[in-house]
């Protein structure tokens, strides 16, 4: 059994990739409602550790618990089915798509006609991507206008919308602030508040401690697949955390 407090908890997770160890014997965990900063080097193995947790592919080693109940974890789709949502920088969304169709891809709202065939409801899927993105106070022109004439952190925004729209328990953010500007990337701390505020839990991954410190309500320090720091963000400073991860 997994403890109760924790919304997930992996332990002792082990990944190799053809004889490179990319984990080895990583306990993570994430609480109810918590925002969780998880840093470290390039190649420390941030992104191999919130795949496992995505279902891309099992741990060599390990077990995942979800609400208390071991998981194993066949696919990504089950996974997501569970409430975890992941948000990559470039993979979020489809840009040549809207973003209603971003937003309800595979979940498409329908209305039955005779003969149970369902046909995609439109008005309603307008409707609710525009009350999706109130939700986080992003307002955009209309719910046809295509992903990519979004920027970077509006994509982010519909994302964590999307999450949010559908009860996702926790969302998962591999680098949500790569390449944006620094206002937008406020916007996108701001989104990441918001989810909180709902009582979604979160992982931030990001190497700017910068923005991972004020959100965050702990952090964990990946190094060479390790860990080798875990605080709660009162317990330390960014001084702290920027010395273990220069570490060599
Ligand atoms: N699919 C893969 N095949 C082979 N090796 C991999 C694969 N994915 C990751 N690795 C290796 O595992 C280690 C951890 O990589 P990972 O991508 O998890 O690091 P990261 O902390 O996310 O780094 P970054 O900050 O650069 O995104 C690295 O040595 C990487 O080269
Ligand atoms: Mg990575």
């Amino acid at each position: 059994m997994g403890e109760d407090r924790y919304l997930v908890e992996m332990k002792n997770i082990h990944k190799w990739f053809s004889g490179v160890c990319a984990l080895r014997g990583v306990d993570f965990a994430v609480g109810y409602g918590e925002i969780v900063g998880l840093v470290g080097d390039n190649g420390a193995g941030k992104s191999t550790l919130i795949k496992i947790l995505s279902g891309f592919y099992p741990p060599d080693e390990g077990k995942i618990f979800f609400e208390g109940k071991e998981k194993h974890f066949s696919s990504p789709r089950e996974v997501r089915k569970l409430g975890i949502e992941t948000i990559y920088q470039e993979a979020a969304m489809v840009p040549k798509m809207s973003i209603m169709r971003n937003i309800f891809m595979g979940r498409e709202l329908t209305r039955l006609k005779v003969g149970s065939v369902g046909y995609l409801d439109v008005p309603r899927m307008e409707e609710e991507s525009m009350k999706a993105l109130e939700g986080v106070d992003l307002r955009l022109r209309s719910p046809h206008a295509l992903v990519d004439e979004l920027s970077g952190g509006q994509r982010q925004g519909v994302a964590i919308a999307r999450a949010m729209y559908f009860k996702s328990k926790l969302v998962i953010l591999d680098e949500p602030t790569n390449n944006l500007s620094v206002k937008e990337s406020q916007k996108v701390l701001e989104f990441i508040q918001e989810l909180k505020k709902q009582g979604i839990s979160s992982i931030f991954i990001s190497h700017n401690l910068y923005h991972v410190y004020p959100v965050a309500d702990r952090i964990v320090v990946l190094s060479h697949g390790e860990k080798i720091g875990d605080f709660r963000k009162e317990e330390t400073s960014i001084e702290e955390i920027t010395k273990l991860m220069v570490l060599p």
